[in-house]
């Protein structure tokens, strides 16, 4: 008999799974959708710098009303004309370095089957029935309005209060779900789980939701004669299966449904805050009368705003990102936009915020590795001598102090970065790994390492060469490229969290100081 090995990280890597919506490929991507990849990938990198075994997804949505009309429009078949943008979100995703698991397409074999099957199990459990349906239906946002939230407009067309899309009345025989017997376990749900919804905010305003109203049976599935372009009901060629449904459902595939593998009972949607109705009460509903595990958390965030408007592509007031990639770069538009949202907001787009927040990667990160690569110095001494100098104490409290809190605050830049990352705050992590990138430019311009003798200097500059290095290391996540960069200036060969810490690396730095080679420029 001979012993199995289990590799580490195997035995203690935790799963995880987040999820970006999946987009309707009707138009080419904005930034926001770029947003919401980008907070994705960094909270999965973060998984996997932390040692978790994480799995990611992103994707299309490609059935629908909305997808046939633009097709048509283009006058190509839907097949060809989400073949094409699917291609585009894809490159999006190459371009910005979204390093998704799976890029998930409603059209995949996998998930049609997935959506059968689900509605097989719905049918079979008793949850669906036929019946007629009379509605405000909006195309758009693919969703019946009630009455109460669709308004007229001058121009005599009615349009949803809450998105301006325009609604039109429209009478079928539709399969029903039946939602209304799921309000008192969602409640339930929510209150047993206070963090299945975060920000708290948007948590409190369901909950009082499903509290102040009842909720109606959903609608299912649209007549075959209007809604070509859909998954077919089992059984029942007249009628095809509501997009919303056959959407979330993705979620399941990625996971291999019906099996079903580690990643789904640690599922993180991550969804902007115009599709919580969808995922927080449609989505959990639906697991339910299925007998499938719920996922974990629902993240919201909110909307990218131009000018002090929504964009969207409707509207067509959209910052394209492909456009700021090239003009600013990958790194710094990834890093603008983890240091410039809030989940818990809307967040303003502006060229001047991006050129200033640009700028600051180069007066103080790039600086701070500039500095110590300086001629004038010698890390690879300096690291060499790394028991002496850690010994050393300044004459000056005042030098000494900073020293020692720098020290500190190098070692508690996982923990703190940590504390916010896992509830995808990434301004205040970023704020953290300013904080100490500031500090150690204070403490070099405060003690002056060129004028100082030679164990001194060594010291100060091992303290910015230190600070450069860890934080790099844990900013990965947010600029892989820049921070990429960074750690092959320094000559660092050990980028994981275990080299996170001050004194945990002495192997690099050898032939760094030299002029040039700058990792980021103005
Ligand atoms: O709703 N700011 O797809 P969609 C920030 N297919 N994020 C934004 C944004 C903005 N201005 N605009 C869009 C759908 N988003 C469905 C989802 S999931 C099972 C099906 C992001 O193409 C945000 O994540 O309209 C929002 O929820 C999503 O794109 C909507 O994309
Ligand atoms: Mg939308």
């Amino acid at each position: 008999m001979f012993k199995r090995t289990i590799p580490l990280l195997q035995r203690v890597s935790k799963p995880f799974y987040i999820t970006t919506p999946i987009f309707y490929p009707n138009a080419a991507p904005h930034l926001g959708h770029l947003y919401s990849m980008l907070l994705c990938d960094v909270r999965n990198r973060w998984a996997k710098l932390s040692g978790n075994d994480s799995f990611f997804t992103t994707g299309t949505d490609e059935h629908g009303l909305k997808i046939q009309l633009a097709a048509e429009a283009k006058n190509v078949p839907p097949k060809q004309f989400v073949d094409s943008l699917a291609l585009v979100f894809k490159d999006l995703a190459a371009t910005c370095s979204i390093d998704y698991d799976r890029f998930i397409r409603t059209t995949d074999e996998d998930h049609v089957k997935a959506v059968e099957q689900v509605w097989n199990t719905l049918q079979e459990k008793g949850w669906i029935y036929e019946g007629e349906h009379e509605g405000w239906y909006a195309i758009s946002d693919e969703t019946f309005y009630p009455r109460t939230q669709i308004k007229q407009e001058e121009d005599g067309k009615w349009v949803s209060i809450e998105s301006g899309s325009e609604v039109k009345l429209t009478k079928e025989k539709n399969y029903f779900f039946k939602l209304s017997e799921f309000r008192e376990k969602l409640i339930q749900l929510l209150e047993s789980n206070p963090q299945w919804i975060i920000p708290g905010q948007k948590y409190n305003e369901l909950l009082n939701e499903l509290k102040s109203q009842p909720l109606a049976d959903l609608s299912v599935s649209r007549p075959s004669a209007r809604l070509k372009w859909g998954i077919q009901v089992p059984g029942d060629d007249s009628q095809r299966i509501y997009v919303w449904i056959d959407a979330l459902v993705n979620y399941l595939t990625s996971c291999k449904y019906p099996e079903l593998n580690q990643y789904w009972s640690n599922a993180t949607h991550l969804i902007g805050k115009d599709i919580i109705r969808f995922h927080c009460v449609y989505w959990p509903a639906l697991l339910m009368a299925a007998e499938i595990p719920l996922p974990k958390q629902v993240v919201v965030h909110g909307h990218w705003l131009c000018e002090g408007s929504k964009m969207s592509k409707s509207k067509g007031n959209v910052v394209d990102p492909l456009q700021i990639i090239n003009d600013y770069g990958v790194d710094p538009v990834r890093f603008f936009l983890c240091e410039n949202s809030v989940l818990n907001g809307d967040n303003n787009f502006s060229v001047e915020s991006l050129q200033r927040s640009r700028d600051q990667l180069v007066d103080k990160y790039s600086n701070l590795v500039m500095r110590c690569c300086g001629k004038k110095f010698n890390v690879e001494r300096a690291l060499k001598e790394y028991d002496t100098l850690n010994e050393h104490q300044f004459e000056d409290p005042i030098l000494q102090q900073q020293l020692t809190n720098l020290k500190q605050s190098i070692n508690s830049l996982y923990d703190k970065m940590n504390t916010d990352m896992v509830q995808l705050n990434t301004a205040a992590a970023i704020q953290e790994f300013w904080s100490v990138i500031s500090d150690a430019n204070q403490f070099i311009q405060d003690s002056e390492p060129w004028k100082r003798e030679q164990l001194e200097k060594d010291l100060i500059i091992l303290m910015g060469v230190e600070t450069a290095r860890v934080a790099s290391i844990l900013i990965q996540p947010v600029m892989p490229e820049l921070s990429l960069k960074v750690l092959d200036r320094l000559n660092v060969v050990n980028r994981d969290l275990s080299h996170a810490k001050f004194g945990a690396d002495k192997s690099y730095g050898k032939g760094i100081n030299r002029a040039g080679d700058y990792p980021m420029t103005k």
